[in-house]
């Protein structure tokens, strides 16, 4: 990826979501800020936040600074489970807009499923908010199969995305293959396993073979799938490691080699997870 450059970009149901994106969950004040500045200034295109991670604040302070044509960059956010109730969503998305200082974010969200409150009216209320003009394009997070079923059925805009763990250690083929099926796009989150991906043998292998890190391996293995990865760092000059991931290409072998790494205790992120906001 080179700065300036048209950044290399998927197409899901209407939406074109550059492949690339920086993961912010963790990243706070300054650090925020200044990391989601230089990551577009090196020619990100793409940022995910969330309520959750209280930082839309310094992602838009971050944004700005960056110079970067509001047009030029997809924004994602997600809003939080406590907020699914039809009235709060709509409340929660325009707050959302407020401490981005966005008159609409590029894709929005629902974060986690949350079974205490009927789909089809989040659902409803998700669609509302993007005919409202909040959101160019709606989508899920952290959903199943069956509940990509359940949310298509009670939608009657299109959903865009299903952001979920996806990377080498993890099996996820059924849920991407759903995906597919519908037309959307799969979006990794935890791409290199919260920094597992560094220390793997057969990525680091690989990777030498190409003059590329174990890190860029990992990510280029979802790339190549199609797969939208929005790898986390707090570190300048881990951005430009991570975003080298568009000049090299992993051969079948390789790819099928990635593959046969999934294994059942894969998963990073705990599903049981029950982190609480403050206005919980
Ligand atoms: N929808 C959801 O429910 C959900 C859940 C989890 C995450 N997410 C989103 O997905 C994003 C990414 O996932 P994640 O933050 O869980 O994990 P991740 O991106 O897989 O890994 C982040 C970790 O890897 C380290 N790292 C980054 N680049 C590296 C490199 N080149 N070499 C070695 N280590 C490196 C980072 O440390 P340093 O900071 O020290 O570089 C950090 O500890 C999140 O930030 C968030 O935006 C969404």
């Amino acid at each position: 990826m080179t700065a300036g450059a048209p950044a290399p970009s998927v197409e899901a149901n209407g939406a074109r979501i550059p492949l690339l994106g920086l993961g912010t969950w963790e990243l706070r004040g300054r650090t925020c800020a200044r990391v989601v500045e230089q990551a577009l200034r090196l020619g990100y295109r793409h940022l995910d936040t969330a309520e959750l991670y209280e930082n839309e604040r310094e992602v838009g302070e971050g944004f700005r600074a960056s110079g970067a044509k509001r047009n030029d960059v997809f924004v994602t956010t997600k809003i939080w489970p406590s907020h699914f109730a039809p009235r709060e969503l709509a409340r929660a998305a325009r707050d959302c807009l407020v401490r981005l200082r966005l008159s609409e974010v590029d894709l929005l969200l629902l974060h986690w499923p949350n079974p205490q409150i009927p789909l089809p009216d989040t659902i409803g209320a998700l669609c509302k908010v993007k005919r409202d003009g909040l959101a160019r394009h709606i989508g899920v997070s952290n959903f199943t199969v069956a509940l990509i079923d359940e949310a298509l059925a009670a939608s009657n805009e299109p959903l865009v995305c299903n952001q979920i763990e996806c990377h080498p250690f993890l099996d996820q083929s059924k849920v991407i293959k759903a995906c597919r099926a519908h037309g959307m796009a799969v979006v990794a989150y935890s791409p290199i396993a919260r920094g597992d991906a560094r220390g793997n043998a057969v990525l680091g292998r690989i990777g030498a073979a190409h003059k590329k890190t174990a890190v860029q391996v990992c990510l280029r293995f979802l790339v190549q799938h199609g797969i939208v990865v929005i790898p986390r760092t707090s570190k300048v000059e881990r951005l430009s490691e991570n975003a080298a991931i568009f000049d090299f290409e992993l051969s079948k072998q390789e790819m099928t080699e990635i593959a046969g790494l999934a294994h059942p205790g894969g998963r990073v992120v705990d599903w049981a997870f029950s982190g609480r906001p403050k206005w919980d």
